[in-house]
Formats: structure tokens, sequence, C-alpha cells
């Protein structure tokens, strides 16, 4: 083999490395269709560094912050509570603070960013359109925040 041959490998291979360590640990999938999620379709200004370590760790960071969940109930008043109700106790769309999951994946945090993110059927669609990223952890922190469910179903916990 050639040197140059070797080496542009190796570069190759470099390049590989490096984006691979750029990528998240985590996979995250449409809760319809299983598909991996296309991130880039992310409204801009949410790619904080608590949303790469929840790409990294599957983990909320913002779970039990109090300042967050606050954030995350306004949010939730502007674009969720319209079909959900005001304490997500279910209206047009499924309550969201029991312990009872049409999907049951919204009991983890990557499960539940997927539903968001992604949509689900009918008037459930993708809330990339409205919410950032970050926004949509914030809204997950309010939503664990009020839970009533069974604690022992609370995977986000475990
Ligand atoms: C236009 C009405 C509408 C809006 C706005 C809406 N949803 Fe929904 N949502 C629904 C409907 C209807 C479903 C049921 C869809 C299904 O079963 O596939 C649903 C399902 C869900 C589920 C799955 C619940 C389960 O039991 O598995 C979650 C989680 C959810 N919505 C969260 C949210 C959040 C958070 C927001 C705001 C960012 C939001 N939704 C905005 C109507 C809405």
């Amino acid at each position: 083999m050639k040197l140059n041959t070797v080496l542009s490998g190796a570069i190759i291979a470099l390049g590989i490395a490096a984006v691979s360590t750029a990528q998240a640990d985590i996979t995250l999938r449409h809760a319809l269709t299983g598909e991996v999620l296309d991130l880039s379709f992310a409204k801009k200004g949410g790619n904080t560094e608590q949303f790469k370590q929840f790409l990294q760790t599957g983990k909320n960071p913002y779970n039990g912050n109090t300042e967050a969940a606050k954030k995350g109930e306004s949010l939730y008043m502007t674009g969720c509570s319209g079909c959900h109700g005001h304490e997500a106790e279910g209206k047009l769309g499924p309550g969201l603070a029991d312990d009872y999951w049409t999907y049951p994946r919204g009991l983890t945090d990557p499960g539940l960013f997927e539903i968001l993110f992604g949509g689900a059927q009918g008037m459930m669609g993708p809330q990339y359109v409205n919410f950032s990223n970050d926004d949509m952890l914030h809204i997950m922190a309010f939503l664990r925040s009020i839970y009533k469910g069974d604690p022992k179903k609370a995977e986000w916990l475990k």
C-alpha cells in the first residue's frame, strides 16, 4: 500500500472517530414509526449544555429543579394545556400527570422526549414546530413535578 493511501485511510478513520464522539449516546426514535428522529428539524436555540447532557445520559438535567419546572409550566400553558388540561388532567389529549400511558415509553425521559419531538397520532403533532429541544426538557421537568401516579412506575427516577 502506498504511503498516501495509508495516510488518507488514517485521516478517514480519525474523521469517523471525531464524528462518533460528537454523537449522542442515546438513540431517539419516533413513537409510531420507530424511525430515528431527525434532530436537524429542531427549532434554533435549544442545543444547550443541558440538552447535550440529556443526549449523553438519557436523563433530563432539569428534573427536580423548581425554577426549570416553573419555566416549563409557562411553556406548557402556552402550547399543551389547551389539549391536555391545565393540570395535565387530560382533555382532548390524555392526562400526563398519572401513570397510565398510551405510549409506556413516556415513563422514561428519552421516551417522553420522543413523543414530544416527533408527535404521535392525530392532533398530537411534532412539537419541534413550537418548542426548542431545551424548551421541551423544561416542559418535561414540569410534567414530572406534578406526577400523581405510583412512584414505583416513575422510570425516570431510576
Ligand atoms: C392540538 C392538541 C394537542 C396539543 C397542542 C398537544 N397535544 Fe399531546 N396529545 C394530543 C392527543 C390527541 C394525544 C393522543 C395521541 C395518541 O394517542 O397517539 C396526545 C398525546 C400526548 C402524549 C402521549 C401520552 C400517552 O399517554 O402516552 C404526550 C406525552 C403528550 N401528548 C404531550 C404533549 C405536550 C407536552 C404538549 C405540548 C408541548 C402537547 N402534547 C401538545 C393532543 C395534543
